[in-house]
């Protein structure tokens, strides 16, 4: 079983860059799916979720060639199938992210459903109806659904029920290629979108509005391959930010890579907190915080405070002279991280989608297995700052969308190695 171990106590200081923003390059790579021809995209992260995208673009007949270790070409001209086939989609649900761009450019999809994840149900409903409102006609069979829209899209005027990021993104990126002009209401803001829909316009296609609440898409006839970037990713930033606040040396530690615009609303709340960042050239830099303040935290759509980072926020709130109160609105189940921390010493009571966090003066070093993704990244910050030795187990899920998170922690000082223990004799 593999682990990461960490050893508590030891300060941070240097500079740290982070990757690629996972939620934009799983998005950039199925909308590759949308230009006949090669498409770079470069600045890509080398995690799991991204080789997983591949496998499904690989699967349909696009071929990619790994230019380095950060930069894709991503050829789509031989594509021949339409098919996101369950064992990815079961592995990574934003398979279902090709689902728009087929359409898009074959005007058929086969998705297999999403089951229900550790994050909860998390369904495509919304998703569904948008691209219905477009002209699709959707059937489900042996655990699949198949979408067809061979008889056309035509623009529309969508109004989202919430502003799903998933959901935005299929319909912008189907109805790129509709006939007329598609109008999404409570479409999501989040900084991925904006980039997804710099990419497409850089294609050719003509959207507006991207990052505000209407955007809007004036269908094409055809898209061309480019190269782009891939924006900073805004979360990994957050995460060593976090790390940094709660174990920097006097040098404190500085991220880089990405746009703090993109974390206003962490760093106002963080502030609140006591925390204090200074802007450098190339990012931000945070010192130490000496005492937490107990903060009331609700995660929102962007520009609200990101789901994303409630467990980062969660660890630092767990350690406030006081108590905090920190209400998950995103996801149901994204709240499995607290009893892990309670396992370290926090004090969390949870009542429904609220967790009332009473501080604590410090976490003990225990074993403890990652929930999810950032509850995992989150249980390894919470081992840098506790006294003895933390061992994080299910570390497949930080793999997921951080890379080399302990290579990077290493490199600021911390304490971390990846590690392998016998797997528990359960007879
Ligand atoms: C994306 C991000 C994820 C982030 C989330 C919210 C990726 C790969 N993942 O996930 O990291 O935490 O945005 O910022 O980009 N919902 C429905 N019906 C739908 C669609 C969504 O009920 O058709 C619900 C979900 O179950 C969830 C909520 O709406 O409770 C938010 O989902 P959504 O914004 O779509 O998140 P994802 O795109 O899945």
């Amino acid at each position: 079983m593999d682990i990461i171990r960490v050893e508590g106590g030891h300060h941070l200081e240097g500079s740290v860059s982070v990757s690629g923003a996972k939620n934009s390059a799983l998005k950039l790579m199925a909308a590759t799916l949308l230009a006949p021809g090669a498409t770079t995209l470069t600045n890509v992260p080398n995690i799991s979720d991204v080789h997983v995208m591949g496998k499904v673009l690989k699967g349909i007949g696009a071929t990619i060639d790994v230019l380095d270790e950060h930069t894709l070409r991503i050829d789509t001209s031989s594509v021949d199938s339409w098919e996101a086939p369950y064992e990815l989609v079961a592995k990574m649900r934003a398979s279902t992210a090709v689902m728009g761009p087929l359409l898009g450019r074959f005007g058929k999809a086969k998705i297999a459903m999403p089951g229900g994840c550790n994050l909860g149900a998390r369904k495509i409903d919304m998703h569904i109806l948008g691209l219905e409102a477009l002209g699709v006609e959707f059937d489900t069979e042996h655990g699949y659904i198949y979408a067809d829209a061979r008889a056309g899209l035509t623009g529309t005027n969508v109004t989202l029920e919430f502003a799903s990021v998933g959901a935005t993104e299929n319909l912008i990126m189907a109805s790129v290629r509709a006939t007329g002009t598609t109008v999404i209401d409570n479409a999501a803001r989040e900084p991925e979108i904006v980039d997804l829909a710099s990419m497409l316009n850089e294609m050719g296609a003509k959207i507006s509005g991207a990052g505000t609440p209407v955007v809007t898409i004036e269908g094409v006839p055809e898209l061309h391959p480019v190269e782009h970037r891939v924006v900073g990713d805004r979360i990994e930033a957050g995460t060593f930010l976090v790390a940094g606040a709660l174990m920097a040396g006097p040098a404190g530690v500085e991220v880089i890579g990405f746009n703090p615009m993109h974390l206003n609303m962490v760093i106002r709340k963080f502030e609140a907190m006591g925390i204090s960042f200074e802007r450098t050239a190339d990012g931000l830099k945070v010192s130490r915080v000496e005492r937490i303040e107990p903060i009331d935290i609700q995660t929102l759509p962007f520009p609200g405070f990101p789901t994303d980072m409630q467990p980062q926020a969660m660890t630092v709130s767990a350690l406030a002279d006081g108590n905090s109160i920190i209400t998950e609105n995103i996801f149901e189940n994204r709240f499995m991280f607290a009893s892990e921390l309670v396992r370290m010493g926090a004090d969390i009571h949870i009542e429904s989608h609220h967790a009332m966090i009473h501080g604590v003066s410090g976490f003990s070093g225990a074993q403890v297995s990652s929930p999810d993704l950032r509850g995992g990244a989150a249980l390894v910050i919470a081992g840098l700052t506790a006294e003895g030795i933390t061992e994080v187990s299910a570390v497949h899920h930080i793999a997921r969308g951080y890379e080399r998170f302990v290579e990077k922690l290493s490199s600021l000082g911390a304490h971390v190695e990846h590690a392998s223990v016998p797997d528990p004799d359960l007879d």
